[in-house]
């Protein structure tokens, strides 16, 4: 077995300019919008990870409970000799809960934030040896091709309930994608946010500590310095409520003055009062879960949930 670090680093060039028009056309927009994605430069990578230290932001206390109590059962389930995709891996702190019982062939961190992946890639090189990592630089929410071959099953990985960022069609969409790239053989490891009492999702997205707060607003700070903007973080606060007609929370950074504001050459007006959404984050019942994963072309499922129900850890596979 190798002792040196494998750890390769692939850039499928998501570079600033990239996302300039997409960022205009957003905040050209009746509803301004800006999409998650531009939450995760580093430093927003940085507060995303002390989101889920807070006490009312349960999904990541849960899900790594749930991870840690059925390692060995999931780890069955999927079986040996393959390549572990994950899909937003960040820094990487949930696969380490499984690498040991799942020992996957080859693993493969996809993220947005570049920085932020190399550094977790490195890491992780360093501290399972054994393991391949080839992690790549994409944003996977578009079709894209992984750098890299390889003849081993494919398993996906989408921890965390990132999939409520995408709209209830698109989260199905996007599954049917995981399906086709991992194939029959293959499987997905995905960890969803369950409905639940208003006041608790509320709360969540509400952090005493205004870390929610800081991470929306950040949003603004990553556009000025990336896409050269003018934006002024004072006025603008952070709103977070849930929505039960459409089952998710949504966010909006609110414009606390009449302003104008200049993005990448172009002047946008925000009265008082105005919102921009930043993100959506829906929540699914178990059936609503499986009913996406029928349609996405999965034909059997393994659910683990909490004892409260708070959050749903599912493996999808085909038979
Ligand atoms: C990373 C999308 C799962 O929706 O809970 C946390 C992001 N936003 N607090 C979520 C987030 C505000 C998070 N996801």
């Amino acid at each position: 077995m190798n002792a040196l670090p494998t750890v390769y680093f692939y850039d499928q060039g998501v570079e600033a300019r990239d996302f300039t028009d997409e960022i205009v056309v957003g905040l050209s927009k009746t509803q301004k919008t800006l999409s998650p994605k531009f939450f995760y430069d580093e430093k927003g990578s940085q507060l995303f990870t002390e989101i889920t230290r807070q006490p009312e932001y349960y999904p990541t206390r849960t899900e790594t409970q749930l991870l840690r109590d059925h390692s060995s059962e999931i780890s069955q389930l999927i079986g040996e000799d393959f390549l572990l995709i994950e899909y937003g891996s960040g820094s990487s702190e949930k696969i380490r809960i499984l690498l040991d019982s799942l020992r996957p062939s080859l693993y493969a961190p996809l993220d947005i934030s570049r920085d932020y992946l190399a550094q977790a890639a490195e890491a992780l090189g360093r501290e399972y040896p054994w393991l391949e990592v080839h992690a790549t630089c994409v944003d996977f929410t578009v079709d894209f091709e992984l750098p890299f071959e390889s003849e081993k099953r494919h398993v996906s990985f989408f921890p965390g309930s990132s999939i409520g960022n995408f709209e209830r069609s698109d989260a199905m969409e996007f599954l049917s994608r995981i399906r086709s790239l991992v194939g029959a053989d293959g499987g997905l490891l995905i960890g969803v946010d369950m409905k639940k009492d208003i006041n608790v999702l509320n709360e969540a997205y509400n952090d005493k500590s205004g870390v929610t707060a800081d991470f929306n607003l950040n949003i603004l700070e990553h556009i000025n310095r990336e896409y050269g903007a003018n934006f002024d973080l004072g006025r603008f606060r952070h709103e977070a409520t849930y929505d039960v007609a459409q089952g998710c929370i949504q966010m909006f950074l609110v414009s606390t003055c009449d302003q104008s504001v200049s993005v990448a050459g172009h002047n946008f007006q925000f009265s008082d009062g105005e919102k921009v959404h930043t993100e959506n984050s829906h929540k699914y019942t178990v059936d609503e879960v499986l009913g996406m994963a029928v349609d996405a072309g999965f034909s059997r499922a393994k659910t683990w949930l909490d004892e409260d129900e708070l959050f749903g850890v599912f493996y999808l596979y085909s038979e």
